[in-house]
C-alpha cells in the first residue's frame, strides 16, 4: 500500500463528501460544515494553506548536516518528529460515513503511537464519542492519547477530566473554539466561551486530578497570554482548520505574534493548513514548537487505517529531515526563522 492507493481508496469511500484534492486547500468544500471544509466562504481554511506556502525557505548548503535529528520533547512526551494527529470528531458525518468513529480514533491513537508520535481524541454533543478515545487510551496504556474537551460548563468539563484520569490519560486538552461549532448547536448542544477566572478554575482542577492541559484554538496574543498567566500548560494556535469563524486570519501569520508575547512561557504548537515536513518546518521557523496536522490524516485513516496513519507520518518525517538538511538545520532545537527566506 502506498500514498497514492491510500488517497484512492479514500476517495471512493467518501463517496464525495471528501473528494481527496491533489492538495488539500479548502477551495472544492468551501462552507461544508458538516463535511470537511471551512466555514462560510471557507476562507479561513484557505488563508492557512496560502500563508504557509507563500513563506520560503532559505536554502543553506555549506554544512555539515547529514542526518539531522528530529525528535523533540515536549509536554514530558517523546515525540519522533515534533506533531501529534489533530482531534477529529464526527468522521462518519463529516465524511459520508467512510468509517465508523470508533475505527477511526482506533486508527490514529495506535498507529501515532507506532509511528512514535501521538494523537489527540475528540469529544462531542453524545459522550459516547469521548468514551471511544477513552477505551483506547486503557488499551494503549498510560499516557498515550490527549482527549480534547469542549468548552462545556465547568462542571461538565471537572466530570470528563475525572474521566480521563481514570483512564490512565496524563494531559487533556480543551478546543476552546469550538464555542463556533455549527455542528453542536445542530446537536442541540452548544458550548460557551470561558471567562479568565473559569480558565484558572479549570486549570486548577486538572492540576487536582494530576493532569496537564493544553488549550487549542488560541488566536490572539492577549488570549494567549491569559492562557499564560492561568498556568495552562501549552497551546495550539489554531482556528479549528477554518471551520469556527470565516474570514480569520492564517494561524502562521498569528503565530510569530504569540510567540513574541509568551515565546519561553509554555510550548506552543499550531495546526491549520499543514500538509508535509517542508511545512512543518516553517511552523517551527515561524515559532511553533511542535504542529498538529488534521484532514490529511482524516484521508490516510479513512484510506490505510492504522497503515495508512505510519506511512503518512513516515513520509511526513523523511519530507522533514530533507528540509532540515536543506536549510542546514541539525536538530529540532536548531530550526530558527533563519530558516526562512525574507524578501
Ligand atoms: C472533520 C473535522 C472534525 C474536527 N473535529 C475536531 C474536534 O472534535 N475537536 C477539535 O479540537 N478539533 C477538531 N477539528 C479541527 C482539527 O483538530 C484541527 O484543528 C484542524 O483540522 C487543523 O487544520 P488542517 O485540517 O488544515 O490540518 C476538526 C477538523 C475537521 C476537518
Amino acid at each position: 500500500m502506498n500514498l497514492k492507493q491510500i488517497r484512492d481508496k479514500a476517495r471512493s469511500l467518501a463517496k464525495g463528501a471528501c473528494r481527496v484534492c491533489p492538495i488539500c486547500d479548502g477551495r472544492i468544500c468551501a462552507g461544508e460544515v458538516p463535511g470537511m471544509g471551512g466555514a462560510g466562504t471557507g476562507s479561513s481554511f484557505r488563508n492557512n494553506v496560502a500563508a504557509l506556502n507563500s513563506i520560503l525557505l532559505y536554502p543553506r548548503l555549506i554544512h555539515s548536516v547529514h542526518f539531522p535529528e528530529t525528535s523533540t520533547r515536549i509536554l514530558g512526551l517523546d515525540l519522533s518528529i515534533p506533531l501529534m494527529i489533530a482531534p477529529i470528531g464526527g468522521i462518519s458525518f463529516n465524511v459520508g460515513a467512510a468509517m465508523d468513529e470508533a475505527e477511526y480514533q482506533q486508527a490514529v491513537t495506535s498507529g501515532a503511537i507506532e509511528a512514535g508520535i501521538i494523537a489527540g481524541t475528540p469529544d462531542s454533543a453524545p459522550d459516547e464519542v469521548m468514551k471511544m478515545g477513552l477505551a483506547q487510551a486503557k488499551k494503549l496504556g498510560k499516557g498515550k492519547i490527549i482527549p480534547f474537551i469542549k468548552p462545556w460548563e465547568v462542571e461538565l468539563i471537572q466530570e470528563k477530566m475525572e474521566w480521563c484520569a481514570k483512564a490512565g490519560v496524563e494531559i487533556v486538552g480543551c478546543d476552546l473554539d469550538s464555542i463556533g461549532l455549527i455542528t453542536l448547536r445542530l446537536m442541540g448542544k452548544p458550548a460557551f466561551a470561558k471567562s479568565a477566572e473559569q480558565l484558572s478554575d479549570i486549570v486548577s482542577k486538572a492540576r487536582a486530578l494530576g493532569l496537564k492541559i493544553i488549550i487549542k484554538g488560541v488566536m490572539h496574543p492577549s488570549d494567549a497570554e491569559i492562557c499564560a498567566e492561568a498556568g495552562v500548560d501549552a497551546i495550539v494556535v489554531s482556528n479549528h482548520g477554518g471551520r469556527v469563524l470565516d474570514s480569520a486570519p492564517a494561524t502562521a501569520a498569528v503565530l510569530p505574534l504569540i510567540r513574541e508575547v509568551v515565546g519561553g512561557k509554555l510550548p506552543i504548537l499550531a495546526d491549520g493548513g499543514i500538509r508535509s515536513g517542508v511545512d512543518i518546518l516553517k511552523m517551527l521557523a515561524l515559532g511553533a514548537d511542535a504542529v498538529m496536522i488534521g484532514r490529511p490524516y482524516i484521508i490516510a485513516a479513512v484510506g490505510g487505517g492504522r497503515q495508512g496513519v505510519v506511512l503518512y507520518t513516515e513520509t511526513l518525517k523523511a519530507q522533514l529531515v530533507q528540509a532540515m538538511v536543506m536549510t542546514g538545520c541539525r536538530s529540532i532545537d536548531e530550526i530558527s526563522s533563519k530558516a526562512l527566506f525574507a524578501s
